[in-house]
């Protein structure tokens, strides 16, 4: 299998003061950290607050170098490269998902899809799509998300589930080599957030490699791998052994939560009659 991350020895260092005569006080984020995953991977990233999540997610998605360590993304070396092509990086081979969906408001979904395509960094020589291939493509990442029928709906008309879609479509439309999502269904209540795991499972089985922070041990089970971090260190990379199925979890779900139909209402309703009818006789037979 090919290795999408391969991260050896990554260290991040923060200085905080050392002005004026005072002490600098060091923060050692990320203390020499190895991390490696391959494509078609759906790897969950845990640990406390304060354990190294945001800096070592900063660093996988491009925004933030490291004091020491490699990090090869996709073949390409990244923590020696130039501005040009740590953005290129960042804008080709990652795909974004965020806790806030950070969609444009007044901006219709297959637009909000469309935008990464228009900003696409190229390669020298590669040419930009027109605009009727940026529509097509953007389409084609809307349907594989299930909003095929939502194309001009704004933001607002979305639910946050639906929202969340269009932000997972966005990042998939430039087919980077690993989607990277931070808690994203922090937003979101239980019911769409079984649909967005589901949704992550369903594409990460049609080979997406998808990379997860969160601090929820239930949203790892529906992940393939959990890498734990302590105090700046992997601390502990198990496969998952019991695995659930976010569908399944959800159609349960569903059913428990069921709001009563019409139908069901007054059939309650009637039972309900029933039951004080006979209330009094039981009252009457056991007195
Ligand atoms: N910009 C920064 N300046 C100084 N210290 C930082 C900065 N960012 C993070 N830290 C420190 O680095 C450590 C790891 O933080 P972080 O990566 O945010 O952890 P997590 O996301 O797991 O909560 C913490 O001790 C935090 O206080
Ligand atoms: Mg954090």
């Amino acid at each position: 299998m090919k290795a999408v991350i391969e991260m050896k020895g990554i260290q991040r260092f923060y200085k905080l003061g050392g002005k004026k005569g005072e002490e600098a006080v060091i923060v050692r984020a990320l203390r020499g950290l190895d991390f490696s995953a391959e494509a078609g991977e759906f790897v969950s990233v845990m640990g406390p607050s304060g354990s190294g999540k945001s800096t070592l997610m900063n660093i996988l998605g491009c925004l933030d170098k490291p004091n020491a360590g490699t990090y090869s993304l996709d073949g390409i070396e990244t923590s020696k490269s130039s501005a040009d092509t740590f953005a290129y990086i960042r804008n080709r081979k990652i795909g974004f998902v965020f806790q806030s969906f950070n969609l444009l408001g007044r901006t219709t979904a297959l637009e909000n899809v469309e935008l990464p395509l228009f900003y696409r960094r190229r390669e020298k020589g590669e040419k930009r799509f027109s605009a009727k291939t940026r529509k097509e493509k953007a389409l084609a990442a809307l349907k594989e998300v299930g909003l095929g029928k939502r194309l001009h709906h704004v933001p607002s008309q979305l639910s946050g589930g639906q929202q969340q879609r269009v932000a997972i479509a966005r990042a998939m439309v430039n087919d980077p080599a690993f989607i990277l999502a931070d808690e994203p269904t922090g937003n979101l209540d239980t019911g769409m957030t079984l649909e967005i795991m589901g949704l992550f499972q369903e594409l990460n089985n049609r080979g997406k490699t998808i990379v997860m922070v969160t601090h929820e041990p239930e949203l790892a089970a529906y992940t393939k791998r959990i890498v734990t971090l302590r105090d700046g260190e992997l601390v502990s990379d198990k496969p998952v052994t019991e695995r659930r199925n976010a569908m399944e979890d959800l159609a349960r779900w569903k059913q428990d939560h069921a709001l009563l139909s019409g139908e069901e209402l007054a059939g309650a309703a009637e039972a309900a009659e029933a039951a004080a009818a006979i209330a009094p006789v039981e009252e009457e037979l056991s007195a």
